[in-house]
């Protein structure tokens, strides 16, 4: 499942990010290709703005595997709406999975998605994440306040991988709470489970910044060229 309502205020583009042009394709036709040639996964669900007019425009929107529905206001918001569509059409089988991805990642690798699946199918479930390299400081007032450890620190990244019933009892007791959660895994923490961190790669970026279409560009074609 794909949340893809998001209106991409950082990128500052009039479009969405999720439909900015990228080598030749649009960036969410990148973020959902690997899911759709997959045979492990039965159905994808995309997640749009209610005032989105580009989706159905593109070629992919025709896909026989591909649903959509609407999100709302908060990424959260937005996956709840994706999972309910996801139980709806997967009412008749009994141990549902759902893979939970950005649709401003598009350079994930099959394999790396390949590597959740088989690492982390259980009710823990699990996510792509990478350990941080770089020295965290904590501020007060653009200051140094600390260091922290990095020893233990992971970036965490989509997919995210768990148990449908589990993740959406998990973000459902949250949004009772008031709690606001911008990944899956938060949930399912706050809710007593323990994720796996399945170690992915750098080259799993988010788009968020303009500077970052450039550098998804890059990883693209290193992909293309390395497959
Ligand atoms: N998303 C969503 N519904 C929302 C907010 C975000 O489905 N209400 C989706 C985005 O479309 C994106 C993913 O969640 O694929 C990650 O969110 P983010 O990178 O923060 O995207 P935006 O919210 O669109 O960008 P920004 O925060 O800069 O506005
Ligand atoms: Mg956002």
């Amino acid at each position: 499942m794909l949340p893809a309502a998001g209106g991409g205020t950082r990128m500052g583009s009039a479009r969405p990010k999720q439909y900015l042009p990228l080598r030749g394709r649009s960036l969410i036709e990148w973020s959902l290709a690997p899911f759709l040639e997959s045979e492990w996964i039965d159905g994808v669900v995309v997640v749009l703005a209610r005032n989105d007019t580009e989706f159905q425009r593109l070629p992919i929107a025709r896909h026989p595997r591909i649903v959509t529905t609407t999100g709302g206001s908060a990424r959260a918001e937005s996956v709840l709406a994706g999972l309910e569509m996801v139980a709806r059409r997967a009412a008749a089988f009994e141990e549902v999975y759902a893979l939970v991805h950005d649709a401003a990642r598009p350079c994930v690798a099959w394999s790396d998605i390949e590597k959740l699946c088989e690492e982390a199918a259980d009710e823990q479930g699990g996510l792509l994440a990478l350990p941080v390299s770089d020295t965290l400081k904590q501020a007060r007032k653009g200051k140094v306040a600390g260091t922290v450890d990095r020893e233990s620190m992971w970036r965490a990244q989509t997919p995210q991988l768990f148990r449908l019933d589990l993740l959406t009892q998990a973000l459902r007791g949250c949004s009772e709470q008031g709690l606001a959660v911008t990944d899956e895994a938060s949930a399912m923490e706050r809710a007593g489970y323990e994720p796996r961190l399945v170690r992915g790669r750098e080259s799993n970026i988010k788009v968020t910044y303009p500077e970052d279409l450039p550098l998804a560009e890059f990883w693209l074609e290193q992909q293309e060229n390395s497959p």
